[in-house]
C-alpha cells in the first residue's frame, strides 16, 4: 500500500502542493493528472525518494521501481555494462549469478573435504537464490519486453552505451517492468513511445499485478489502463480522487470552466472558515499568537492561489511572425542514404519542398524520423546524397527531448541569447508563453517537462524562422497548451517539415504532403492516411 500523508512543497514563494494526502492500494492502477507545471513530476520524485518535500511522509510498500520524465538528461546510464547485467540488476539477479559462477569455480577448486562441504552448501544457496529471481526464464522475459516496446536490434548481448538516447530511455521502462515491483511509480512513460508500442505498454499495465501511478497526458491510456484519476488541481495545489477511468473523471467534473468554479467557491469558503476561527484566536490573545499567524498565512496562500477568471494568463496566444520570406524551393534532398555501420537507416530518398509547404514525416518508431531530420540540419552526416537548402532559409528546430536547451542557463538566458538587442522582446514573447515575473529567471533544469517545451518553441517565435523543422514538438504539452500552439502554426505562413503522430496535431498543421518512411514515398495527404498517422 502506498500511503502519502500531509506533503507540502513550496519552491521558493511559489507553491506546489498543499497537504495533499491520497493512498494507492496494492493492485490500484491510478493516473496522476493535472497541467504542464501543476507538480506531477515533483509529487512523484517525493514518492520516489528523489527529492525532499517540506513536510509530509510517505509510506511505500516493499518495492517499488521508478521511471522519471526526463531519464535522458537524469539517470545516465552506465556505459560499459551489457544490456543483459543492466536490466538483470533491477532485480539483484546479476549479482546472484556473478556469486553463482563463483561457487561453482571454488567447489572445484577445493583443496579437502571440508572445504568441499561448505562450498556446495553455499553452492545450494546461490542455486536458490537464482530459481527466486527467476534465472532460468529471464532471458526469454527481457526479449519479450524488448520486443513489446520496439526496441529492435537490441539484443541482449549489446553494450548499452551503443544505444541511442531514445533506445536508452526505452531501455530503463523495460528494466523497471522486468523488476516487476508490487508498485510502479511512472512519469509519462509513453512520450517516446510510437503508438504500437504505447499500445502494448497499455495492455501490460491493464493486466500487470502490482499498483501503479502513472502520470500521462495520453487520454487513450487514461481511459483504458486505471482505474482512478488523481487530479492535482494547479489552482489548490491539492490532489482530487475519482473512481474510475478519465472519461467517468470527466463526466462527474463537467467542462473545465465548471471545474474552476467549483474549486473558487470551495477555496472562498475555507478561507471564510479560516477566518472566522483567526478572529476567535484573535480573543485569546498573546497566548494563541502563533497559531493566529500560521492561520493567517494560510488565508493569504489561499487568497493568492485563487483561480483567475479562467486563467487568462492560462491562454498563451501567439502568432509566428516570419522575418522575411525564403526563396521559392526550400529544401532539395537528393538521394538521401543513412547506415550507421552495417545497419542501413534508409537509402536513396528524394524529395523537394516548397515555400509555405507542409510535410509531414510518417513512420514507426525507429524509421529513422528523427534521424532523417538531423541529417537536413546537417546535425548527422549523410552516407550518402545531397540536401540543398534554399537561399534566405531562416530555419527553426524544435528537437525531440529538448536536446536544444542548456539546462545551466535560466529561462532569460536562454531566450535572450536569440535576441540579445531587444530584451523587450524577448521578455514579451516570455510572457506570452507563460514566464512572467521571477519564472524568468528560474534555470532551465528545474523546468517541468511542459515548460522545457514551452520554452524551446517561445525560442523558436523569437528566432522569426521562414522553415520550422519540428520532431514531435507536442509530446509533454497539455491538451491546452497542445491546441494552442497547433493554433499558433496553423496560421503560420512560412515554411514546416514535422514528424509527429498527434493526429489532432496533424489537424492543425493541415499538411499538404505526407513523406513515409523508411521507404521515402511522399503523397498528397488527405484524411484516409488518418489511420496511418496514428499507428506510426
Ligand atoms: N528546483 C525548482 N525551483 C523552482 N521551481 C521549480 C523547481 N523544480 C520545479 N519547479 C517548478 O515547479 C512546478 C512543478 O513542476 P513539475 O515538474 O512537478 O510539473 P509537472 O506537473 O510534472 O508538469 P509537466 O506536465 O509539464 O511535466 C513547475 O512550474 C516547475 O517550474
Ligand atoms: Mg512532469
Amino acid at each position: 500500500m502506498l500511503q502519502i500523508n500531509h506533503i507540502h512543497l513550496a519552491y521558493g514563494p511559489r507553491m506546489v502542493l498543499d497537504d495533499v494526502s491520497f493512498t494507492v492500494a496494492p493492485g490500484e492502477k491510478a493516473g496522476l493528472i493535472g497541467v504542464n507545471g501543476a507538480g506531477k513530476s515533483s509529487l512523484l520524485k517525493i514518492i520516489a525518494g528523489f527529492q525532499e518535500s517540506d513536510s509530509g511522509t510517505v509510506m511505500l510498500p516493499r518495492s517499488y521501481g521508478y521511471l522519471s520524465q526526463d531519464v535522458a538528461h537524469e539517470a545516465p546510464i552506465a556505459g560499459g555494462e551489457l544490456v543483459r547485467d543492466f536490466i538483470f540488476s533491477s532485480t539483484g539477479l546479476d549479482k546472484a549469478i556473478a556469486a553463482y559462477e563463483e561457487h561453482s569455480a571454488r567447489i572445484a577448486a577445493a583443496q579437502d573435504d571440508g572445504e568441499l562441504e561448505t562450498q556446495l552448501t553455499r553452492f545450494a544457496l546461490a542455486q536458490d537464490a537464482l530459481e527466486r529471481l527467476g534465472y532460468y526464464d529471464a532471458d526469454a522475459r527481457c526479449e519479450q519486453l524488448i520486443a513489446g516496446l520496439n526496441l529492435g536490434g537490441v539484443t541482449l548481448d549489446r553494450t548499452v552505451s551503443t544505444l541511442s538516447g531514445g533506445q536508452k530511455t526505452k531501455l530503463a521502462l523495460v528494466r523497471l517492468l522486468f523488476q516487476s515491483p508490487d508498485l510502479l511509480l511512472l512519469d509519462e512513460p509513453t512520450n517516446f513511445l510510437d503508438v504500437e508500442a504505447t499500445g502494448w505498454l497499455m495492455e501490460f499495465l491493464e493486466s500487470y499485478q502490482g499498483a501503479i501511478l502513472i502520470i500521462s497526458h495520453d487520454i487513450d491510456l487514461l481511459d483504458r489502463s486505471i482505474t482512478k484519476i488523481l487530479r492535482l488541481n494547479e489552482f489548490t495545489h491539492k490532489v482530487e480522487e475519482y473512481r474510475g477511468t478519465y472519461s467517468n473523471y470527466l463526466t462527474i467534473t463537467g467542462d473545465a470552466l465548471a471545474l474552476i468554479e467549483k474549486t473558487r467557491r470551495l477555496q472562498e469558503r475555507e478561507i471564510e472558515r479560516l477566518r472566522k476561527t483567526s478572529q476567535k484566536l484573535r480573543k485569546f490573545g498573546a497566548t494563541r499568537v502563533s497559531q493566529r499567524n500560521s492561520i493567517d498565512r494560510r488565508i493569504e496562500a489561499l487568497e493568492k492561489s485563487k483561480p483567475q477568471q479562467v486563467q487568462s494568463s492560462r491562454s498563451i496566444k501567439i502568432d509566428f511572425p516570419v522575418r522575411y520570406a525564403s526563396e521559392r524551393t526550400v529544401l532539395l534532398a537528393e538521394g538521401l542514404c543513412k547506415s550507421y555501420g552495417k545497419r542501413q537507416i534508409f537509402r536513396d530518398i528524394n524529395f523537394q519542398v516548397e515555400r509555405g509547404q507542409r510535410l509531414v514525416i510518417v513512420g514507426l518508431n525507429g524509421a529513422g524520423k528523427t534521424t532523417l531530420l538531423r541529417t537536413l540540419l546537417d546535425l548527422t552526416p549523410l552516407t550518402a546524397g545531397d540536401v540543398v537548402i534554399g537561399d534566405r532559409v531562416r530555419l527553426g528546430y524544435y528537437a525531440q527531448e529538448n536536446e536544444g536547451l542548456n539546462y545551466d542557463n535560466t529561462v532569460i538566458h536562454e531566450a535572450g541569447d536569440v535576441l540579445p538587442d531587444n530584451m523587450k522582446r524577448v521578455r514579451s514573447i516570455l510572457g506570452r508563453f507563460l514566464f512572467t515575473g521571477d519564472r524568468v529567471f528560474q534555470q532551465i533544469g528545474t523546468l517541468s517537462g511542459g515548460e522545457k517545451t514551452r520554452l524551446a518553441l517561445a525560442k523558436m517565435v523569437l528566432d522569426g524562422p521562414n522553415l520550422l523543422i519540428l520532431d514531435e514538438p507536442t509530446t509533454h504539452l497539455d491538451v491546452m497548451s497542445r491546441n494552442i500552439i497547433g493554433e499558433a502554426l496553423s496560421s503560420y505562413n512560412g515554411t514546416i517539415i514535422a514528424v509527429t503522430h498527434d493526429i489532432e496535431f496533424v489537424r492543425h498543421l493541415n499538411p499538404d504532403t505526407l513523406l513515409l518512411m523508411p521507404e521515402g514515398r511522399t503523397v498528397l495527404y488527405d484524411t484516409r492516411y488518418d489511420e496511418l498517422l496514428e499507428r506510426a
